[in-house]
């Protein structure tokens, strides 16, 4: 890894620092139909410099770590932690995520600027249990009783904004169920 100062991180470079949020709306499977968890949270994105693979492909990296809590009771009900990787050459943005209910994501996408002058960045990733090179690991448990098929995620951000919406797909309760998070956080 090359010294972080010295690293080009491309869309990236705005997601660095700390977020806080606690306008976030959570919509989660129970068996008895879909539960609404207004949520608040904080994301801390760390520049960890670049890695080279197979001597050819450079990505620079940004490690981070989202921890929610319900508002109803402050418990921290998610937590999660990953990469966000840039590759300038193909233009491609990649984030891995690990979630403790063993499911693992490695979704890809790509980068538009947002709307307005500010230099704020839209990041777009999707991973699918039939894409061969954008998937989804989980356990044999979770396979069998709560099966992720599809996650999407859609960050803005700039300017000391950033808002996100995600969706995961699982099937659970023998039912497909659109599991939602969204949030619009600050810089702090
Ligand atoms: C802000 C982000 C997220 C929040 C707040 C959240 C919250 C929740 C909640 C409240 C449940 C219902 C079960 C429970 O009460 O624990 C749930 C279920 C689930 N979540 Fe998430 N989730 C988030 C993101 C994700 C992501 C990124 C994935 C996977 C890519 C994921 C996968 C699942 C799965 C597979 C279940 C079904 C397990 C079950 O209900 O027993 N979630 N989530």
């Amino acid at each position: 890894m090359s010294d972080e100062n010295e690293i080009d991180y491309g869309p990236l470079k705005n997601l660095i620092g700390v977020w806080k949020g606690s306008s976030g709306v959570d919509v989660a499977p129970e068996r008895d139909g879909p539960e609404d968890n207004p949520y608040y949270e904080t994301i801390t994105f760390t520049a960890v410099g670049d890695v080279e693979n197979a001597e050819s492909q450079v990505l620079s990296v940004v490690r981070y770590h989202q921890v929610v809590q319900r508002k109803s009771n402050d418990e921290t009900f998610h937590d999660e932690t990953g990469y966000w990787m840039w590759d300038p050459k193909t233009k491609t943005v990649m984030h891995s995520l690990v979630i403790p209910r063993a499911v693992c994501v490695l979704a890809g996408g790509n980068y538009t600027g947002a709307k307005g002058d500010k230099g704020g960045v839209v990041l777009e990733v999707a991973a699918s249990v039939e894409d061969q090179d954008w998937s989804i690991i989980q356990s044999p448990f979770m396979q069998a009783n709560a099966r992720t098929t599809e996650f999407r995620h859609k960050i803005e951000v700039g300017d000391g904004h950033l808002s996100y919406l995600e969706t995961t797909i699982v099937e659970i309760y023998g039912k497909v169920f659109e599991h939602t998070d969204e949030n619009e956080l600050v810089r702090v």
